[in-house]
């Protein structure tokens, strides 16, 4: 590898949004012990990404200024740092890189060897790099904290996933019907017919009375709520809910924490539960390899070159994308 430099987008403090990312040349980072260099083919946004440059996180993260902001890529490993034992210069593989170091609106980054997963040739780049916040979020919302099974097995779980066109809903409808449950979801007019398409037994557009009162059309009580919109109070969950439901809230403000004290403190059986994503290497192995036999999908919503990053910037903090982002280096 004859070249020391990168191309990379980054910030230099809090706020300022897509205009305040900077187009820099920056050394290619040098992997150390149990790390690998990987040259990026896709990366994808979250919405954490531009929330950590408004200071939600602060002052935890970023760690430190300049900041090279995104976490989910696939590329090829180019070198590998000692200890890596399983990978080799020229595997194509999906990673999740830590939110503590980022790195990944860049040409190269620098991925943990236990946060790192193979990519067969059936997954395409882009497919991969989309799953693993918003893929293992989805997983750990269905598997952990609403307790389906995704092999089919057990009792039907009625659920509701809310912003279901989104990154993070788009994947929980597919792997929710992978499991033995009945799925309402809701999303904006547009995407009814794509979230239908999904897998959804029924979908509600957030728009409509109906909708904002998550009311689901056959009269069923849901079992778990995978919340992934925001600024939904629980009173309008509370109705909806099971005798034992439990709303699974990804987007938890202090009212939801409020809620959650609330509900365990008067040994309620209807609850709030705010979930944070744990990245574990065998649940993004999983789903990559659900991707690679057709059984989960990638939606794939807009593609930029990383010359045009802060475009795709810009439209994250929208909040209108129907699947993921997606930056070509
Ligand atoms: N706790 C965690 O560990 C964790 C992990 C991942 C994500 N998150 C959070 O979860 C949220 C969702 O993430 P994401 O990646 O899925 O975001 P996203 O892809 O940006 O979600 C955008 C989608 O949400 C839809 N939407 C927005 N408000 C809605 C509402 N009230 N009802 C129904 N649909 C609505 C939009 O539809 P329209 O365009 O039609 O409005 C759009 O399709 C974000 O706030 C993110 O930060 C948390």
């Amino acid at each position: 590898m004859a070249e020391t430099l990168m191309h990379a987008l980054q910030y230099d403090s809090y706020g300022g949004g897509a205009a305040a990312l900077k187009h820099v040349e920056v050394p290619i980072p040098t992997p150390n012990k149990d790390e690998m260099l990987l040259k990026l083919d896709a990366i994808s946004l979250n919405p954490v990404d531009w929330k950590i440059q408004e200071g939600v996180l602060r002052p935890f993260l970023p760690r430190k200024f300049p900041c090279i902001p995104a976490s989910d890529v696939a590329g090829e490993v180019v070198k590998v740092g000692p200890g890596v034992t399983n990978f080799k210069a020229g595997d194509k593989v999906v990673a999740a890189l830590h939110h503590f170091t980022g790195g990944g609106l860049a040409e190269y980054a620098v991925a943990k060897e236990n946060l790192t997963v193979a990519r067969s040739p059936e997954v395409s780049a882009a497919e991969g790099a989309g799953l693993p916040v918003a893929g293992l979020t989805a997983h750990q919302a269905l598997t952990q904290a609403a307790g389906v099974k995704l092999d089919g097995s057990g009792q039907q779980v009625n659920l509701l996933i809310t912003a279901a066109s989104g990154g993070v809903g788009h994947y929980a409808v597919q792997l929710a019907k992978l499991g033995n449950t009945h799925v309402t979801a809701t999303c904006g007019a547009r995407n009814l017919d794509f979230v239908k398409s999904l897998g959804a037994d029924e979908v509600l557009d957030y728009k409509t009375p109906d909708g904002a009162a998550l009311k689901s059309p056959s009269g069923r009580k849901y079992d778990a709520v995978i919340h992934c919109a925001a600024g939904i109070p629980w009173s309008t969950f509370e109705p909806n809910l099971s005798s034992n439901g439990k709303v699974i809230d990804i987007t938890p403000g202090p009212s939801a924490f409020l809620t959650f004290a609330m509900k365990k403190l008067t040994f309620s059986k209807k609850k709030l539960e705010p979930l944070f994503v744990s990245l574990k290497k065998e649940n993004l192995n999983y789903l990559v390899n659900l991707v690679k036999d057709g059984k989960l999908k990638t939606v794939i919503d807009s593609k930029y070159p990383l010359s045009k990053a802060e475009e795709a910037w810009a439209k994250s903090i929208d909040g209108h994308a129907t699947g993921k982002i997606i930056v070509e280096p």
